[in-house]
């Protein structure tokens, strides 16, 4: 675009920002959106390319949701899960789970991405204490990897820079390199590459201690930390291998990469993936209200 077609922000006009930025620097004023695209304040049509990121994955402000939530808001705006059972919960919890791998369908609703894979990993902890195995706390994680923002998320997420202030409060985990298997220089195939990425996975495993180790986390299709990285097919089934041999539980965070964003469902499905634990977020609540949900199979949730 042509300098001279750019207005200047409308920044003087408006009144000092007292939201807590990244930067100082201020961005164009939504106006409006639909569909695909933002209107600013200063008159300008944005095709929202992102999805702002990744997270309006049936478009803004699509009518029949907003219908829809009007219709439940006129009803009843909250009723709370330890005295009420409530019906668009009930219904949402049934249509996810018809979605998902056979078997994962006990779903735990919460508001976002972070809170998801957190839940993710107490329910894992909660597991092997209900089920006589206190010994197992690790959850080994990929590197770099990006899975939220709370302490409990933070400690799984790999990435030094965000981690460092954080560390002392929190118990960073244990991790193996990303699969990034088509940038290595090596005589191996792309499929041996994915069988020695996943083999890493049991060599950590092995130097923790088999017997201390909970789950394994990762992102079937890789989001903000590795550019939408895809691992070699071997990758998926040779991870699923490993953790079986050990007892630990398999968890993916489909949060960015989860509600149809890779073409279907979970990305996971792409090579048919059984994981014992999954996040969801982001597309799930399209950013109409913050959603987010933690799927498992009874098996995990009843000894609780
Ligand atoms: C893969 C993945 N997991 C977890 C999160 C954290 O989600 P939220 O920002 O909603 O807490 C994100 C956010 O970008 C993500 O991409």
């Amino acid at each position: 675009m042509l300098k001279s077609q750019t207005p200047a922000l409308d920044t003087e006009a408006r009144p000092p920002s007292h939201l807590f930025y990244l930067s100082s620097l201020r961005r164009p004023l939504v106006d409006r959106a639909e569909g695909i695209y933002i209107w600013t304040q200063d008159g300008r049509r944005f095709i929202d390319g992102s999805s702002g990121p990744m997270v309006a994955n049936i478009g803004h402000s699509n009518r029949n949701v907003l219908d829809a939530m009007k219709r439940q808001m006129d009803r009843a705006t909250f009723a709370y899960r330890l005295h009420f059972e409530n019906e668009p919960a009930e219904e949402l919890a049934r249509a996810l789970a018809a979605k998902l791998p056979e078997g994962m369908d006990r779903i735990f609703f919460v508001s976002g991405g972070s809170e998801a894979t957190e839940s993710c990993i107490k329910l894992a902890r909660q597991w092997a204490v209900a089920t006589g195995q206190p010994r197992r706390w690790k959850v080994i994680t990929r590197f770099p990897s990006y899975h939220g923002g709370t302490l409990g998320s933070l400690s799984v997420t790999g990435d030094d820079a965000l981690a460092e202030t954080f560390a002392p409060m929190m118990q960073v985990m244990p991790t193996v390199p990303a699969p990034a298997a088509w940038r290595d220089r090596d005589n191996l195939s792309i499929e041996q590459r994915g069988i020695r990425y996943a083999d890493m996975l049991e060599e950590k495993i092995l130097a923790e201690g088999p017997e201390s180790v909970l789950a394994f986390i990762m992102e079937p299709v890789g989001g903000a930390a590795t550019a939408a990285l895809v691992a070699p097919d071997s990758y998926y089934p040779r991870i699923r291998e490993i953790c079986d041999r050990y007892g630990i539980l398999l968890i993916h965070d489909e949060v960015m990469s989860g509600a149809g964003r890779t073409g279907k469902f979970l990305g996971g499905d792409h090579w048919n993936c059984k994981p014992d634990i999954v996040a969801l977020s982001k597309g799930l609540g399209s950013g109409y209200a913050p959603l987010g949900a933690l799927a498992a199979p009874m098996r995990l949730v009843q000894p609780l």
